[in-house]
Protein backbone atom coordinates (compact mmCIF):
# COMPACT_ATOMS: atom_id res chain seq x y z
CA UNK A 1 0.00 0.00 0.00
CA UNK A 2 1.10 3.26 0.11
CA UNK A 3 -0.55 7.24 0.54
CA UNK A 4 -3.26 8.67 -1.20
CA UNK A 5 -1.68 11.58 -3.23
CA UNK A 6 -1.68 14.89 -4.18
CA UNK A 7 -1.39 15.54 -8.08
CA UNK A 8 -0.06 17.78 -9.95
CA UNK A 9 1.05 18.05 -13.72
CA UNK A 10 4.25 19.26 -15.56
CA UNK A 11 3.84 20.65 -19.05
CA UNK A 12 6.68 19.68 -21.36
CA UNK A 13 5.93 18.04 -24.27
CA UNK A 14 3.06 18.33 -26.80
CA UNK A 15 0.29 15.49 -28.22
CA UNK A 16 2.29 14.11 -30.76
CA UNK A 17 -0.17 11.40 -32.86
CA UNK A 18 1.14 10.90 -36.50
CA UNK A 19 2.48 7.22 -37.15
CA UNK A 20 0.67 5.84 -33.68
CA UNK A 21 -2.64 7.13 -34.75
CA UNK A 22 -2.64 5.66 -37.98
CA UNK A 23 -2.51 2.06 -37.16
CA UNK A 24 -5.86 2.02 -34.74
CA UNK A 25 -8.83 4.05 -34.90
CA UNK A 26 -7.52 5.86 -31.25
CA UNK A 27 -10.21 5.80 -28.27
CA UNK A 28 -11.48 9.27 -26.89
CA UNK A 29 -10.35 9.97 -23.66
CA UNK A 30 -6.82 8.40 -25.22
CA UNK A 31 -4.09 10.73 -25.31
CA UNK A 32 -0.74 9.86 -27.16
CA UNK A 33 2.24 10.27 -25.90
CA UNK A 34 5.34 9.19 -28.46
CA UNK A 35 8.82 9.04 -25.83
CA UNK A 36 10.43 10.60 -28.57
CA UNK A 37 8.32 13.94 -27.75
CA UNK A 38 9.83 14.40 -24.51
CA UNK A 39 12.81 12.70 -24.64
CA UNK A 40 14.87 15.96 -24.11
CA UNK A 41 13.01 18.65 -22.13
CA UNK A 42 15.92 21.15 -22.13
CA UNK A 43 17.81 22.50 -19.19
CA UNK A 44 15.25 24.93 -18.12
CA UNK A 45 12.14 22.23 -17.94
CA UNK A 46 10.29 21.66 -15.04
CA UNK A 47 12.22 18.12 -14.33
CA UNK A 48 10.38 16.00 -11.71
CA UNK A 49 11.88 15.96 -8.07
CA UNK A 50 9.07 13.86 -5.80
CA UNK A 51 7.94 10.33 -8.13
CA UNK A 52 4.56 10.72 -5.47
CA UNK A 53 3.47 14.35 -5.91
CA UNK A 54 4.70 15.23 -9.39
CA UNK A 55 2.71 13.35 -12.41
CA UNK A 56 3.96 12.65 -15.61
CA UNK A 57 1.22 13.96 -17.81
CA UNK A 58 3.61 16.48 -20.50
CA UNK A 59 -0.18 17.07 -22.25
CA UNK A 60 -1.88 18.39 -19.25
CA UNK A 61 -5.10 16.06 -19.96
CA UNK A 62 -7.75 15.89 -17.25
CA UNK A 63 -7.96 12.81 -15.65
CA UNK A 64 -8.95 9.81 -16.13
CA UNK A 65 -7.58 9.28 -19.05
CA UNK A 66 -5.66 6.57 -21.36
CA UNK A 67 -2.13 7.85 -21.22
CA UNK A 68 -0.91 6.03 -24.67
CA UNK A 69 2.98 5.60 -24.75
CA UNK A 70 3.17 2.24 -26.96
CA UNK A 71 0.53 1.33 -30.18
CA UNK A 72 0.02 -1.96 -28.24
CA UNK A 73 -1.75 -0.32 -25.72
CA UNK A 74 -4.17 0.54 -28.31
CA UNK A 75 -4.67 -3.32 -28.73
CA UNK A 76 -5.52 -3.32 -24.68
CA UNK A 77 -8.15 -0.93 -24.70
CA UNK A 78 -9.99 -1.35 -28.16
CA UNK A 79 -11.46 1.34 -30.22
CA UNK A 80 -14.29 1.98 -27.88
CA UNK A 81 -12.48 2.09 -24.56
CA UNK A 82 -13.97 4.26 -21.81
CA UNK A 83 -13.19 5.16 -18.26
CA UNK A 84 -15.23 6.51 -15.57
CA UNK A 85 -15.98 7.17 -11.80
CA UNK A 86 -18.14 4.51 -10.73
CA UNK A 87 -17.73 5.21 -6.28
CA UNK A 88 -16.73 7.70 -4.52
CA UNK A 89 -16.54 8.71 -0.87
CA UNK A 90 -14.02 12.18 -0.72
CA UNK A 91 -13.56 11.33 3.30
CA UNK A 92 -13.06 7.09 3.32
CA UNK A 93 -10.89 5.55 1.65
CA UNK A 94 -12.79 2.48 1.16
CA UNK A 95 -11.21 1.05 -2.16
CA UNK A 96 -7.74 0.51 -1.39
CA UNK A 97 -7.16 -3.49 -2.22
CA UNK A 98 -7.40 -7.15 -2.14
CA UNK A 99 -10.04 -6.89 -5.18
CA UNK A 100 -11.97 -10.27 -6.04
CA UNK A 101 -14.51 -10.69 -8.63
CA UNK A 102 -17.25 -12.93 -8.36
CA UNK A 103 -18.72 -14.12 -11.37
CA UNK A 104 -21.89 -16.14 -10.12
CA UNK A 105 -22.97 -12.60 -8.51
CA UNK A 106 -21.23 -10.50 -10.57
CA UNK A 107 -20.03 -8.82 -7.79
CA UNK A 108 -16.62 -6.77 -7.04
CA UNK A 109 -15.63 -7.11 -3.07
CA UNK A 110 -12.69 -4.61 -2.15
CA UNK A 111 -11.31 -3.57 1.53
CA UNK A 112 -10.85 0.38 2.45
CA UNK A 113 -7.77 1.66 3.35
CA UNK A 114 -5.81 -0.71 6.34
CA UNK A 115 -3.96 2.58 8.84
CA UNK A 116 -3.15 5.11 6.33
CA UNK A 117 -4.90 8.02 5.20
CA UNK A 118 -9.08 8.14 5.15
CA UNK A 119 -8.78 4.42 5.95
CA UNK A 120 -10.62 4.83 9.39
CA UNK A 121 -8.89 2.36 10.75
CA UNK A 122 -6.04 1.88 13.23
CA UNK A 123 -4.62 -0.15 16.03
CA UNK A 124 -8.14 0.25 17.84
CA UNK A 125 -10.20 -0.26 14.54
CA UNK A 126 -10.18 -2.81 11.98
CA UNK A 127 -10.80 -2.01 8.21
CA UNK A 128 -13.75 -2.88 6.13
CA UNK A 129 -14.55 -5.29 3.08
CA UNK A 130 -17.18 -3.88 1.38
CA UNK A 131 -18.90 -5.23 -2.63
CA UNK A 132 -20.43 -3.29 -5.52
CA UNK A 133 -22.76 -4.97 -7.80
CA UNK A 134 -21.52 -4.44 -11.18
CA UNK A 135 -25.22 -5.01 -12.23
CA UNK A 136 -26.04 -1.68 -10.78
CA UNK A 137 -22.71 -0.43 -12.06
CA UNK A 138 -23.89 -1.06 -15.50
CA UNK A 139 -27.64 0.03 -15.15
CA UNK A 140 -26.17 3.30 -13.77
CA UNK A 141 -23.33 4.12 -16.91
CA UNK A 142 -25.55 3.40 -18.95
CA UNK A 143 -28.69 6.21 -17.83
CA UNK A 144 -25.91 8.46 -17.29
CA UNK A 145 -23.78 8.22 -20.95
CA UNK A 146 -20.99 10.13 -19.44
CA UNK A 147 -19.25 11.60 -16.25
CA UNK A 148 -19.46 9.82 -13.31
CA UNK A 149 -21.84 7.78 -10.89
CA UNK A 150 -21.81 6.73 -7.68
CA UNK A 151 -23.10 3.20 -6.97
CA UNK A 152 -23.83 2.39 -3.42
CA UNK A 153 -21.64 -0.37 -1.86
CA UNK A 154 -22.17 -2.82 0.91
CA UNK A 155 -20.37 -3.46 3.72
CA UNK A 156 -20.02 -7.03 4.70
CA UNK A 157 -20.24 -7.71 8.80
CA UNK A 158 -17.17 -10.37 9.13
CA UNK A 159 -15.56 -12.48 12.09
CA UNK A 160 -13.05 -10.67 14.46
CA UNK A 161 -10.87 -12.90 12.64
CA UNK A 162 -10.63 -11.12 9.98
CA UNK A 163 -8.04 -8.00 11.14
CA UNK A 164 -6.92 -5.39 8.92
CA UNK A 165 -7.25 -7.15 5.26
CA UNK A 166 -5.14 -5.60 2.67
CA UNK A 167 -4.78 -8.64 -0.04
CA UNK A 168 -7.14 -11.19 -1.44
CA UNK A 169 -7.69 -13.18 -4.46
CA UNK A 170 -10.13 -15.65 -5.70
CA UNK A 171 -12.85 -16.64 -5.93
CA UNK A 172 -10.90 -20.21 -4.43
CA UNK A 173 -13.45 -22.55 -3.63
CA UNK A 174 -16.68 -20.44 -3.67
CA UNK A 175 -14.62 -18.15 -1.11
CA UNK A 176 -12.09 -14.68 -1.06
CA UNK A 177 -9.14 -16.00 0.43
CA UNK A 178 -7.86 -13.17 1.96
CA UNK A 179 -4.16 -11.80 3.17
CA UNK A 180 -4.85 -10.03 6.09
CA UNK A 181 -2.29 -7.90 8.53
CA UNK A 182 -3.14 -8.53 11.72
CA UNK A 183 -3.62 -5.67 14.20
CA UNK A 184 -1.65 -4.61 17.03
CA UNK A 185 -1.62 -8.41 18.84
CA UNK A 186 -3.93 -9.50 16.93
CA UNK A 187 -2.19 -12.10 14.15
CA UNK A 188 -1.90 -11.32 10.47
CA UNK A 189 -2.97 -14.77 8.63
CA UNK A 190 -4.57 -16.22 5.69
CA UNK A 191 -8.32 -16.54 5.89
CA UNK A 192 -10.97 -17.65 3.54
CA UNK A 193 -14.80 -15.81 3.90
CA UNK A 194 -17.88 -16.95 2.15
CA UNK A 195 -19.08 -14.88 -0.94
CA UNK A 196 -22.41 -15.76 -0.05
CA UNK A 197 -24.36 -14.68 2.95
CA UNK A 198 -23.47 -14.92 6.16
CA UNK A 199 -20.11 -14.07 5.14
CA UNK A 200 -18.50 -16.65 7.43
CA UNK A 201 -14.77 -16.94 7.49
CA UNK A 202 -12.14 -19.59 8.28
CA UNK A 203 -9.03 -18.96 9.03
CA UNK A 204 -5.96 -21.16 7.32
CA UNK A 205 -2.93 -19.85 8.93
CA UNK A 206 -1.90 -17.50 11.28
CA UNK A 207 1.82 -18.59 12.29
CA UNK A 208 5.21 -19.50 11.54
CA UNK A 209 6.13 -22.48 13.48
CA UNK A 210 4.56 -20.41 16.52
CA UNK A 211 6.23 -16.84 14.95
CA UNK A 212 3.60 -14.18 13.97
CA UNK A 213 4.05 -13.23 10.51
CA UNK A 214 4.75 -9.07 10.33
CA UNK A 215 1.95 -8.07 8.43
CA UNK A 216 0.53 -10.19 5.45
CA UNK A 217 0.50 -8.20 2.12
CA UNK A 218 -0.52 -9.72 -0.58
CA UNK A 219 -1.62 -13.07 -2.10
CA UNK A 220 -2.45 -15.49 -5.00
CA UNK A 221 -2.79 -19.05 -5.69
CA UNK A 222 -0.56 -20.85 -8.11
CA UNK A 223 -2.56 -21.61 -11.39
CA UNK A 224 -0.79 -25.08 -12.02
CA UNK A 225 -0.31 -26.36 -8.60
CA UNK A 226 -2.73 -24.96 -6.30
CA UNK A 227 -0.19 -23.86 -3.71
CA UNK A 228 -0.94 -20.54 -1.90
CA UNK A 229 1.90 -17.83 -2.43
CA UNK A 230 1.56 -14.70 0.07
CA UNK A 231 3.94 -11.11 0.60
CA UNK A 232 5.13 -9.98 4.07
CA UNK A 233 5.86 -6.49 4.54
CA UNK A 234 5.83 -4.67 7.62
CA UNK A 235 3.14 -1.74 6.55
CA UNK A 236 1.50 -2.84 8.99
CA UNK A 237 3.96 -1.57 11.75
CA UNK A 238 4.82 2.20 8.98
CA UNK A 239 0.99 2.47 9.13
CA UNK A 240 0.82 2.37 13.28
CA UNK A 241 -0.88 -0.73 13.96
CA UNK A 242 1.32 -4.03 14.28
CA UNK A 243 4.38 -4.32 16.41
CA UNK A 244 7.94 -4.06 14.89
CA UNK A 245 8.48 -6.65 12.44
CA UNK A 246 10.76 -10.18 14.36
CA UNK A 247 11.45 -11.51 11.31
CA UNK A 248 12.31 -10.32 7.38
CA UNK A 249 10.60 -9.11 4.54
CA UNK A 250 9.61 -12.72 2.07
CA UNK A 251 7.11 -14.21 -0.04
CA UNK A 252 5.85 -17.51 1.35
CA UNK A 253 3.94 -20.74 -0.01
CA UNK A 254 0.91 -22.25 1.92
CA UNK A 255 0.57 -26.02 0.87
CA UNK A 256 -3.66 -25.80 1.14
CA UNK A 257 -3.49 -29.77 1.35
CA UNK A 258 -1.21 -30.30 4.36
CA UNK A 259 -1.07 -26.64 6.00
CA UNK A 260 2.96 -26.59 5.44
CA UNK A 261 4.71 -23.51 5.28
CA UNK A 262 7.94 -22.42 3.46
CA UNK A 263 10.01 -19.28 2.55
CA UNK A 264 10.17 -19.27 -1.24
CA UNK A 265 11.88 -15.37 -1.68
CA UNK A 266 13.87 -12.86 0.39
CA UNK A 267 16.07 -10.19 -0.42
CA UNK A 268 13.18 -7.82 -1.76
CA UNK A 269 12.91 -3.91 0.42
CA UNK A 270 9.52 -4.53 0.75
CA UNK A 271 8.07 -7.60 -1.13
CA UNK A 272 4.04 -6.58 -2.40
CA UNK A 273 2.02 -7.41 -5.47
CA UNK A 274 2.61 -10.87 -6.29
CA UNK A 275 0.82 -12.46 -9.87
CA UNK A 276 1.70 -15.50 -11.75
CA UNK A 277 1.32 -15.77 -15.60
CA UNK A 278 -1.10 -19.02 -16.52
CA UNK A 279 1.27 -21.36 -17.17
CA UNK A 280 2.93 -21.37 -13.69
CA UNK A 281 6.39 -20.69 -14.74
CA UNK A 282 6.90 -17.18 -14.09
CA UNK A 283 5.72 -14.95 -11.28
CA UNK A 284 6.29 -10.85 -11.14
CA UNK A 285 6.59 -8.99 -7.28
CA UNK A 286 6.40 -5.67 -6.85
CA UNK A 287 9.00 -4.09 -4.46
CA UNK A 288 7.13 -0.79 -2.80
CA UNK A 289 10.63 0.40 -0.90
CA UNK A 290 10.53 3.71 -2.26
CA UNK A 291 7.02 4.07 -0.27
CA UNK A 292 8.40 4.28 3.71
CA UNK A 293 5.15 5.14 5.84
CA UNK A 294 5.84 7.26 8.80
CA UNK A 295 9.27 6.90 8.06
CA UNK A 296 8.78 8.79 4.29
CA UNK A 297 9.11 8.19 0.78
CA UNK A 298 12.93 7.95 -0.66
CA UNK A 299 12.95 7.79 -4.32
CA UNK A 300 16.38 5.59 -4.58
CA UNK A 301 14.69 2.80 -3.40
CA UNK A 302 13.21 -0.07 -5.17
CA UNK A 303 9.74 1.17 -6.66
CA UNK A 304 10.45 -1.70 -9.31
CA UNK A 305 8.78 -4.94 -10.59
CA UNK A 306 10.27 -8.20 -10.40
CA UNK A 307 10.24 -11.43 -12.92
CA UNK A 308 11.24 -15.01 -11.35
CA UNK A 309 11.46 -18.35 -12.57
CA UNK A 310 9.40 -20.77 -10.18
CA UNK A 311 11.24 -24.06 -9.88
CA UNK A 312 9.35 -26.44 -10.89
CA UNK A 313 10.08 -28.82 -7.90
CA UNK A 314 10.94 -26.40 -4.52
CA UNK A 315 8.71 -23.92 -6.34
CA UNK A 316 11.81 -21.59 -4.98
CA UNK A 317 11.35 -18.41 -7.31
CA UNK A 318 15.37 -18.50 -8.78
CA UNK A 319 16.81 -15.61 -11.58
CA UNK A 320 15.43 -12.50 -10.41
CA UNK A 321 15.42 -9.67 -12.65
CA UNK A 322 13.97 -6.18 -13.46
CA UNK A 323 10.73 -5.92 -15.32
CA UNK A 324 9.98 -2.62 -15.28
CA UNK A 325 11.09 0.82 -12.47
CA UNK A 326 8.12 3.01 -12.37
CA UNK A 327 8.28 6.54 -12.60
CA UNK A 328 5.51 7.27 -10.69
CA UNK A 329 5.52 6.08 -7.05
CA UNK A 330 5.64 2.55 -6.50
CA UNK A 331 3.70 -0.68 -8.07
CA UNK A 332 1.45 -2.22 -5.91
CA UNK A 333 -0.74 -4.87 -6.88
CA UNK A 334 -0.49 -6.75 -9.68
CA UNK A 335 -2.64 -8.46 -12.12
CA UNK A 336 -2.09 -10.14 -15.51
CA UNK A 337 -4.35 -9.91 -18.61
CA UNK A 338 -4.97 -13.45 -20.75
CA UNK A 339 -1.89 -11.77 -23.45
CA UNK A 340 0.45 -11.48 -20.34
CA UNK A 341 0.23 -7.95 -19.91
CA UNK A 342 1.23 -6.80 -16.86
CA UNK A 343 -1.23 -4.24 -14.95
CA UNK A 344 0.13 -2.53 -11.70
CA UNK A 345 -1.00 0.15 -9.44
CA UNK A 346 0.84 3.16 -9.24
CA UNK A 347 0.72 7.06 -7.97
CA UNK A 348 -0.78 8.35 -11.33
CA UNK A 349 -3.02 5.36 -11.88
CA UNK A 350 -2.68 1.98 -13.04
CA UNK A 351 0.12 1.08 -15.60
CA UNK A 352 0.67 -1.41 -18.08
CA UNK A 353 3.96 -3.01 -19.15
CA UNK A 354 4.45 -5.77 -21.89
CA UNK A 355 5.95 -8.62 -20.36
CA UNK A 356 9.05 -7.39 -22.48
CA UNK A 357 9.52 -4.31 -20.04
CA UNK A 358 7.77 -1.73 -21.90
CA UNK A 359 5.92 1.09 -20.57
CA UNK A 360 2.84 0.60 -22.74
CA UNK A 361 0.28 3.26 -21.24
CA UNK A 362 -1.36 4.17 -18.17
CA UNK A 363 -4.73 4.30 -17.18
CA UNK A 364 -4.32 8.16 -16.03
CA UNK A 365 -6.20 9.18 -13.05
CA UNK A 366 -4.00 11.76 -11.23
CA UNK A 367 -4.26 9.46 -7.95
CA UNK A 368 -2.60 6.81 -6.20
CA UNK A 369 -4.28 2.92 -7.06
CA UNK A 370 -3.26 -0.02 -5.48
CA UNK A 371 -5.00 -2.02 -6.54
CA UNK A 372 -7.55 -3.40 -10.01
CA UNK A 373 -8.77 -6.56 -10.84
CA UNK A 374 -10.96 -7.78 -14.24
CA UNK A 375 -14.66 -8.52 -13.56
CA UNK A 376 -15.46 -10.47 -16.25
CA UNK A 377 -14.23 -10.18 -19.96
CA UNK A 378 -12.96 -6.77 -20.62
CA UNK A 379 -14.25 -4.65 -17.98
CA UNK A 380 -11.67 -3.48 -15.24
CA UNK A 381 -12.21 -2.12 -11.86
CA UNK A 382 -10.06 -0.45 -10.67
CA UNK A 383 -9.41 1.02 -6.82
CA UNK A 384 -8.68 4.44 -6.35
CA UNK A 385 -8.59 5.12 -2.10
CA UNK A 386 -11.66 7.45 -2.39
CA UNK A 387 -12.79 6.41 -5.66
CA UNK A 388 -13.24 3.68 -7.85
CA UNK A 389 -13.38 3.85 -11.38
CA UNK A 390 -14.43 1.01 -13.84
CA UNK A 391 -12.30 0.99 -17.66
CA UNK A 392 -13.93 -0.91 -20.41
CA UNK A 393 -11.28 -2.21 -22.94
CA UNK A 394 -10.52 -5.08 -25.32
CA UNK A 395 -8.24 -6.81 -22.95
CA UNK A 396 -9.49 -9.85 -20.59
CA UNK A 397 -8.01 -11.23 -17.19
CA UNK A 398 -7.01 -14.26 -16.22
CA UNK A 399 -8.32 -16.97 -13.84
CA UNK A 400 -7.08 -16.44 -10.43
CA UNK A 401 -8.93 -19.36 -8.98
CA UNK A 402 -6.19 -22.12 -8.93
CA UNK A 403 -6.13 -24.98 -11.43
CA UNK A 404 -9.48 -26.31 -12.16
CA UNK A 405 -10.68 -28.89 -9.45
C1 LIG B 1 -18.55 7.84 3.41
O1 LIG B 1 -18.19 6.78 4.28
C2 LIG B 1 -18.54 7.05 5.62
C3 LIG B 1 -17.98 5.89 6.45
O2 LIG B 1 -18.52 4.67 6.04
C4 LIG B 1 -20.04 7.12 5.74
O3 LIG B 1 -20.41 7.40 7.07
C5 LIG B 1 -20.54 8.22 4.82
O4 LIG B 1 -21.94 8.20 4.84
C6 LIG B 1 -20.06 8.00 3.41
N1 LIG B 1 -20.41 9.14 2.59
C7 LIG B 1 -21.01 9.00 1.43
C8 LIG B 1 -21.28 10.29 0.70
O5 LIG B 1 -21.32 7.90 0.98
C1 LIG C 1 -27.40 -6.81 -8.17
O1 LIG C 1 -28.31 -5.86 -8.63
C2 LIG C 1 -29.30 -6.42 -9.48
C3 LIG C 1 -30.08 -5.25 -10.08
O2 LIG C 1 -30.57 -4.43 -9.05
C4 LIG C 1 -30.15 -7.39 -8.68
O3 LIG C 1 -31.12 -7.97 -9.51
C5 LIG C 1 -29.24 -8.47 -8.12
O4 LIG C 1 -29.98 -9.34 -7.27
C6 LIG C 1 -28.12 -7.86 -7.31
N1 LIG C 1 -27.16 -8.90 -6.94
C7 LIG C 1 -26.91 -9.21 -5.67
C8 LIG C 1 -25.91 -10.30 -5.45
O5 LIG C 1 -27.45 -8.65 -4.73
C1 LIG D 1 -24.49 -5.98 8.38
O1 LIG D 1 -25.19 -5.79 9.60
C2 LIG D 1 -26.10 -4.68 9.55
C3 LIG D 1 -26.66 -4.50 10.94
O2 LIG D 1 -27.08 -5.72 11.46
C4 LIG D 1 -27.19 -4.99 8.50
O3 LIG D 1 -28.07 -3.91 8.41
C5 LIG D 1 -26.52 -5.22 7.15
O4 LIG D 1 -27.48 -5.61 6.19
C6 LIG D 1 -25.45 -6.30 7.23
N1 LIG D 1 -24.72 -6.33 5.97
C7 LIG D 1 -24.69 -7.42 5.18
C8 LIG D 1 -23.92 -7.28 3.90
O5 LIG D 1 -25.24 -8.46 5.47
C1 LIG E 1 -19.37 -21.28 5.71
O1 LIG E 1 -20.34 -22.12 6.29
C2 LIG E 1 -20.80 -23.18 5.45
C3 LIG E 1 -21.93 -23.89 6.17
O2 LIG E 1 -21.47 -24.34 7.40
C4 LIG E 1 -19.63 -24.09 5.13
O3 LIG E 1 -20.04 -25.12 4.25
C5 LIG E 1 -18.54 -23.29 4.45
O4 LIG E 1 -17.39 -24.11 4.25
C6 LIG E 1 -18.15 -22.08 5.31
N1 LIG E 1 -17.21 -21.27 4.55
C7 LIG E 1 -16.15 -20.70 5.11
C8 LIG E 1 -15.26 -19.93 4.20
O5 LIG E 1 -15.90 -20.76 6.29
C1 LIG F 1 17.09 6.71 1.45
O1 LIG F 1 17.53 5.37 1.43
C2 LIG F 1 18.95 5.26 1.32
C3 LIG F 1 19.25 3.78 1.10
O2 LIG F 1 18.73 3.04 2.19
C4 LIG F 1 19.58 5.82 2.57
O3 LIG F 1 20.99 5.75 2.45
C5 LIG F 1 19.17 7.28 2.71
O4 LIG F 1 19.65 7.77 3.96
C6 LIG F 1 17.66 7.41 2.69
N1 LIG F 1 17.31 8.80 2.64
C7 LIG F 1 16.45 9.35 3.47
C8 LIG F 1 16.18 10.80 3.28
O5 LIG F 1 15.91 8.70 4.38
Amino acid sequence: MFQVIVSTCIAAAAIFTGALASLSIVPSQAVIVKPSSFAVMGPNANFRNDSFNMLFNPTSTTPPFFQVFDERFLTILGESASIREIASNETFAFAHEAPVYNPPTDEVFFSSNDGGPLGMSDLEHNNVISKINMSKVEAALSVHATGPVNVPITQLNLSDSVQMTNGATGPYKSSLLLATSGRGSLPPSLVLVNTLPPYNATVLLDNYYGRQFVSLNDIKVHPTNGKFFFTDVDYGFLNHFRPAPLMPFQVYRFDPDTSAVRVVADGFNKPNGIAFTPDGNTVYIADTGASGGFMGNNGTLPATLYVMDVDPVTNAFKNRRVLAYIDAGVPDGIQLDSEGNIYTGCADGTEVFAPDGTLLGKFFLGMSTAEMIFAGDGRLVILAETKMYLAKIAANGISLSGPPV
